[in-house]
């Protein structure tokens, strides 16, 4: 009963919505179990939505994807300043799929019991987010390829703990230990049994999204289809040798006829590379140069994981043809994303992702399709991947009533309408780090917050602060320093130091740009809904601050001053979120 009142709000909220077409106000009259009828389904937008694993933005990835510029970013809009949140899969993707922040969904892990599929499930989350609201709402939904780790053959779909995914129309979704395995995918469609392919893993996804778009193309209703192969992430397996993949290689694995590509190519060789000093903190900060044999490990990692992209870059040109070849394309929104960055020699870190850096939390994201702007790289735009969910809900026509984090990206004209203008991300985590060898070198506590921040037009900006449980502190000024070497908390703490740092055309004190900063992190780091996209106003109730420029004003000196900072309890690094070792959310301005 109760999904049916809120499908008949949407239908007036939609009519409201596009209360200009005709169609839209005779359908107005009808009842909610019209929604789905054909007049109104073939004016609702289809979405596809591809999304790959752990692609970088800052290694140049999408440099070597030449169809997914033709097919993608040629045709549509690039969000140039889109960020994930928390820079792993598991968390990434629940926010991406719920709207929330991590803090909010607590599924903070890849693994139990602090994430992956066991812990969505305990949080409720398979009866409430996307794929739910929009199956609620007279659209097919299809999904195929990797969702969260933790869907295992032995577990998935057979208790209430492990259940199948909820909202799909159908889900095709690889499972462990087969996930990582290239060249022998294995995968579970709804209920019938699991199955292993002898085929290249992502040709699989592209055989069985192109599927699913026929399909949902038979059954005449808009639809949403989710394609999301687990390339370039690294091949991985259990270690007790079961579903040992051939060859048996700790890297990404291209398709046969992509492994000679690229062949002497390497890492780009950025000043954050390797570098002989690090003014890094945390962990990161403790590491040691890497040395010959690592260097040419990230080399090799580097080659593979673009050779690994190339079938990700085939597998868009057969979708969009596909979608041609359907007469579909001009009602349909294609877009192309990943869940997190990843990171290769820089800062000394052999490989991974987990980290606030840019290499890990700056991604890819580009969309086509009906009324969005052609060959277009916005910059103008800070962007998120707790936008996301609230971004395909608007696109598909359907009201903003779910509690997210984020708000409508400008994809259109309702998003655009919609959209919240925001200088910030809230990026955060909590874990340990994690690559090979981080055991031997006693390192611990990969737990922090951070906040980038950037303002653009007139009076451009851009910051990046991290505060880390064990108490250190990084800021970096990338306008001068893109690549995040040159750590201003270091120099700039002490008060004979005169760096300055400008925003909005005035040069400021380190110090002064700090203290708002930490304000800032600490009204993001708890926060909910509204407060989530206008955090600001958890400092400045009255509404007279919205950016950092107006916080920046002397007025505000003394409150920011005597502001508690941003500390972890007893800079304890716990592995999980405790809402209490994070401290208070401070006292508003003038209270
Ligand atoms: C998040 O989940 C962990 C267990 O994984 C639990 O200990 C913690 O209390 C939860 N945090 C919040 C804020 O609910
Ligand atoms: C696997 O490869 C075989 C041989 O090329 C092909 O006939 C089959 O359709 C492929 N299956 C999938 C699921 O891609
Ligand atoms: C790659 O390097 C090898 C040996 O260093 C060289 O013989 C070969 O010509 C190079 N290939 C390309 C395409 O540059
Ligand atoms: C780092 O130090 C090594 C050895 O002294 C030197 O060869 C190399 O050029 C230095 N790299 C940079 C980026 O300064
Ligand atoms: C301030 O700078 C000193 C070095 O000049 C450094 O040891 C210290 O950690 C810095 N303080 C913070 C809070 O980053």
């Amino acid at each position: 009963m109760k999904s049916r009142s809120i499908s008949a709000i949407c239908t007036v909220a939609l009519c409201v919505l596009r209360g200009s077409t005709v169609n839209a106000e005779a359908d107005a009259t009808k009842p909610p179990a019209d929604v789905s009828t054909s007049a109104e389904s073939s004016s609702k937008p289809n979405i596809v939505f591809i999304m790959s694993d752990d692609q970088d933005y800052e290694m140049d990835s999408l440099d070597y994807m030449p169809l997914l510029r033709k097919y993608i970013s040629d045709e549509g809009t690039s969000f140039a300043r889109h960020y994930a949140t928390t820079a792993q899969c598991c968390p990434s993707r629940t926010s991406l799929w719920t709207g929330k922040t991590a803090h909010n969904t607590n599924v903070t892990d890849v693994v139990a019991p602090h994430g992956a599929w066991v812990k969505f499930v305990s949080q409720g989350l398979n009866e409430n987010y996307f794929p739910i609201w929009l199956s609620n709402h007279g659209y097919n939904t299809y999904y195929t390829g990797k969702f969260l780790n933790g869907q295992n053959k032995d577990s998935y779909g057979k208790n209430v703990a492990h259940a199948l995914m909820k909202g799909w129309t159908s889900a095709d979704v690889l499972l462990e230990p087969y996930t990582y395995n290239y060249n022998q995918p294995g995968m579970k469609r709804d209920n019938a049994n699991f199955k292993l392919y002898n085929n290249y893993t992502t040709d699989v996804i592209s055989t069985k999204g192109i599927d699913y778009i026929n399909d949902a193309h038979q059954a005449g209703k808009p639809f949403f289809v989710g394609i999301v192969p687990m390339a370039p992430h690294v091949q991985t397996w259990p270690a007790n040798g079961d579903a040992a993949p051939n060859p048996p290689e700790h890297l990404p694995i291209s398709a046969p006829r992509h492994s000679h590509m690229f062949p002497n190519i390497t890492v780009p060789h950025t000043v954050n590379f390797n570098p002989n000093k690090t003014t890094t903190g945390g962990w990161v900060g403790k590491l040691p140069l890497l040395d010959a044999e690592q260097l040419d490990h990230t080399n090799l990692y580097y080659r593979r994981r673009l050779q690994a992209l190339q079938a990700v870059d085939e597998l868009v040109e057969a979708v969009v043809q596909r979608l041609g070849e359907l007469k579909l394309l001009d009602n349909t929104y294609i877009i192309y994303t990943t869940d997190n960055g990843f990171h290769l020699g820089q800062y000394r870190i052999p490989s991974g992702k987990g980290c606030a850096y840019e290499t890990d939390v700056h991604i890819p994201f580009m969309v086509r399709g009906p009324g969005v702007a052609k060959g277009v790289k916005r910059t103008d735009v800070v962007t998120n991947h707790v936008d996301v969910a609230p971004t395909l809900i608007t696109l598909a026509g359907l009201p903003l009533n779910h509690a997210f984090d984020g708000t409508p990206m400008p994809i259109g004209k309702a998003a655009t309408a919609a959209h919240i203008p925001h200088e910030h991300v809230g990026i955060e985590f909590w874990g340990e780090p994690e690559f090979d060898g981080a055991g031997q070198l006693h390192l611990k506590g990969n737990t922090y917050k951070a906040m980038r921040i950037i303002g653009t037009g007139e009076g451009a900006f851009n910051l990046a602060y991290i505060v880390w449980c064990n108490g250190d502190h990084e800021l970096y000024d990338m306008t001068s320093d893109p690549y995040q070497v040159d750590n201003l908390m270091l120099l700039g703490n002490s008060s004979s130091s005169d760096t300055r740092i400008t925003i909005a055309g005035k040069a400021y004190p380190v110090k002064k740009v700090r203290n708002r900063l930490d304000g800032l992190v600490q009204a993001v780091k708890k926060c909910d809904e509204g407060a989530c996209v206008k955090p600001w106003s958890t400092l400045h109730p009255k509404g007279d601050v919205s950016t950092l420029a107006e916080a920046m004003k002397a007025e505000f000196d003394q409150y920011y001053n005597q502001l508690a900072k941003m500390e972890f309890e007893d800079d304890i690094c716990l592995p999980y979120y405790n809402a209490a070792a994070e401290g208070p959310i401070p006292k508003p301005f003038g209270s």
